[in-house]
């Protein structure tokens, strides 16, 4: 019999229930509209969507990982969410460890542009390696939101630029705080 040469094998899901789980992780150092834009698109795809705060970023953080994790808890009241779940949570260690831990499928990263992209394949293919069962999902955040990043919020706000509109007003009021406290 005639077999097609394209036949795909992917591997195995990594839970077996209907449920489409997935993880968005990241520095969320801290949370702007860009990550929330992500979440609400990432919503229409997935039942729940797990927002990872990682531990140990490799980077001196402007907030700790508990202040992190509350500004996203605050901030996910604003995100049209429907029927998808959305918990915070963070890890330490290999993600695709956590995702198969945790019962996710896929782990969703946005792209802004595509100096993005280099750096994000790298990480999806070595993800890949580690762990076929999980696939990676790129989002594309609106195009308000295309040039925002929380390392440039940072920067802009200490040197007492406007952040208006690229966080949620919450956010600003703490890096307002923490900047009045250094
Ligand atoms: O928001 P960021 O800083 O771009 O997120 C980077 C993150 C957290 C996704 C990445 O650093 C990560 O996955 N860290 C966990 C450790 C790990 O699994 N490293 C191997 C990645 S290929």
């Amino acid at each position: 019999m005639l077999t097609s040469p394209l036949t795909f094998h992917p591997a195995p899901p990594v839970n077996d229930t209907p449920m489409r789980r997935a993880i968005y992780p990241g520095s969320f150092d801290p949370v702007t509209n860009g990550h929330l834009d992500i979440i609400a698109r990432g919503c229409k795809l997935f039942d729940e969507i797990i927002i990872a705060v990682v531990v140990n970023p490799g980077k001196s953080p402007m907030f700790t990982v508990e202040e992190r994790r509350e500004m996203l808890e605050e901030s996910l009241a604003g995100v049209e969410a429907g029927s998808c779940g959305l918990v915070v949570d963070s890890f330490d260690g290999l993600l695709v460890r956590y995702a198969v831990e945790r019962g996710a499928e896929a782990i969703v990263r946005g792209i802004r542009a595509i100096s993005d992209y280099e750096y994000e394949l790298q990480m999806a293919l070595m993800n890949r390696r580690q762990e076929p069962r999980v696939e990676t999902v790129f989002m594309m955040a609106a195009e308000d939101y295309s040039y925002v990043s929380s390392r440039l919020v940072k920067e802009v706000f200490k040197l007492g630029g406007s952040i208006d509109g690229l966080v949620p007003p919450s956010v600003e009021a703490r890096m307002r705080a923490k900047l009045g406290d250094a």
